[in-house]
């Protein structure tokens, strides 16, 4: 291979340094700055993780205070971006919507903004939090045909949220306080998660010093996948599946080991841990918790419940799975909490780019902040034909 190693899917290579995130796949660690995940998600909330993710310490309460204000006055979208949502299909996936309006942004912030100042790259990192949660409650409304509900900066930011995706012209719209906790803390959970397929790709398309905006749209493009992100919505789709077939859950366990069957039990498995995913144990308990305050009124739900629950009992004792540190991973039981909170499924992957906006911004500062950073290249094996001449048309 000559100077260079063959690495595909990046199994062992490590793209870049990072003080970011650290995570320790067989001990199941994941700690944001050395935090421990588990006493961010029980202790910390959305916006102070975020502040801890881009500046290294978490804030006093003078800068957290800061923070917020700065996050809370960039909240609205450029009135002309409205256009922009109406010019989508009606029934469009509000992740394609999302990577359009993201991208969008940066025809608004572009000339003024320069990758190499500090400042800049701050600027812009405060207002892709601050739009994100606006940028994807329109892109639900919209695809319901519902009238877009502007910001409430007197909320939280997982209360502004579901204000603007559940407030009806008509009727006031009362947060409920266990949601907001609920949301805030699944947004602490995927906050950041070191080199994953999007941060990279992020890290990628940045490196060649394009326009912030735009890098993160193709972040969100790569996490739409239901190998990452598009995860949480594919758990359930599977599990309606299951319902809906009247076949025994023992029919899919045995199509997902069977190797010459594309089918996998989504929400189980992943790359680096082989232990266990600690954010799917923070969200476990959760999710149990939900199910013993009966949480899962609708009867729908409780039978797609039921089903999971089974789904994991089988998966956690069969060979094929625990032989192959086959654990359920984050997406399965966020899933199945949104499930209960009542957000509709095409928005679970959007609420997963949510909480990974300020994981992918604070890599990418970190990457442009360092002078030695270099523009991403890798390099392939050539498999193709040797050298041949060219035949003209008539003689091929
Ligand atoms: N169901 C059945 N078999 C599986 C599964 C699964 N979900 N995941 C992996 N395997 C098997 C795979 O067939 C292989 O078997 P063998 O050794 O016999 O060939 C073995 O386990 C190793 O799998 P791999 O494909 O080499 O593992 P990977 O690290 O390339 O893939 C993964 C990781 C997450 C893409 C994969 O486990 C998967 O597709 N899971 C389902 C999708 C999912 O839940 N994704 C969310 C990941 S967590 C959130 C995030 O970070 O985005």
């Amino acid at each position: 291979l000559g100077y260079f190693t063959y690495d595909p899917g990046f199994m062992s290579t490590a793209s870049c340094e990072s003080k970011i995130t650290y995570l320790d796949g067989d001990k199941g660690i994941l700690e944001y700055r050395g935090y421990p995940i588990e006493q961010l998600a029980e202790e910390s909330s959305f916006l102070e993780t975020c502040y801890l993710l881009l500046n290294g310490e978490l804030p006093n309460e003078k800068e957290l205070e800061e923070f917020e204000e700065s996050i809370r006055t960039r909240s609205m979208l450029q009135e002309q971006l409205k256009t922009f949502f109406l010019g989508f299909r009606r029934d469009a996936h509000p992740m394609a919507t999302m990577v359009g309006v993201v991208g969008a942004l940066s025809s608004f912030y572009h000339e003024d903004e320069d990758v190499h100042s500090q400042e800049d790259r701050m600027d812009a990192a405060h207002r892709l939090i601050a739009k994100m949660p606006t940028i994807a409650a329109w892109s639900y409304r919209y695809s319901k045909g519902m009238p877009f509900v502007y910001p409430k900066n007197s909320l939280s930011y997982s209360a502004n949220f579901l204000h603007m995706m559940f407030s009806m012209p008509s009727e006031p719209y009362t947060v409920d306080p266990l949601m907001e906790k609920a949301l805030d803390m699944i947004l602490v959970l995927h906050a950041d998660h070191e080199q994953n397929a999007s941060t990279s790709t992020v890290r990628l398309a940045g490196s060649s010093e394009a326009n912030p905006f735009a890098v993160i749209a193709a972040g969100i493009a790569s996490l739409w996948g239901p190998s990452h992100g598009g995860a949480n919505e594919a758990v359930i789709q599977m599990l309606t599946e299951i319902n809906e077939s009247g076949k025994p859950i023992s029919d899919f366990i045995d199509r997902a080991k069977d190797p010459k069957d594309r089918f996998r039990l989504m929400g189980f498995g992943h790359r680096v841990y082989k232990n266990y995913d600690p954010r799917a144990k923070i969200i476990r308990k959760t999710c149990h918790e939900m199910i013993a305050e009966n949480t899962f009124s609708n009867p729908e739900h409780k039978k797609l419940l039921e089903t999971a629950m089974e789904l994991e009992k089988i998966a956690l004792e069969d060979e094929y799975f625990v032989s192959r540190n086959l654990y359920p991973n984050v997406d399965f039981y966020s899933g199945i909490i949104f499930l209960g909170m009542g957000i509709p499924l095409n928005m679970f992957t959007v609420l997963f780019a949510l909480g990974r906006t300020v994981g992918w911004i604070s890599q990418w500062n970190e990457m442009m902040g360092d002078p030695g950073s270099k523009i991403g290249r890798p390099r392939q094996l050539y498999t193709g034909e040797d050298k041949r001449d060219y035949v003209k048309i008539d003689k091929r």
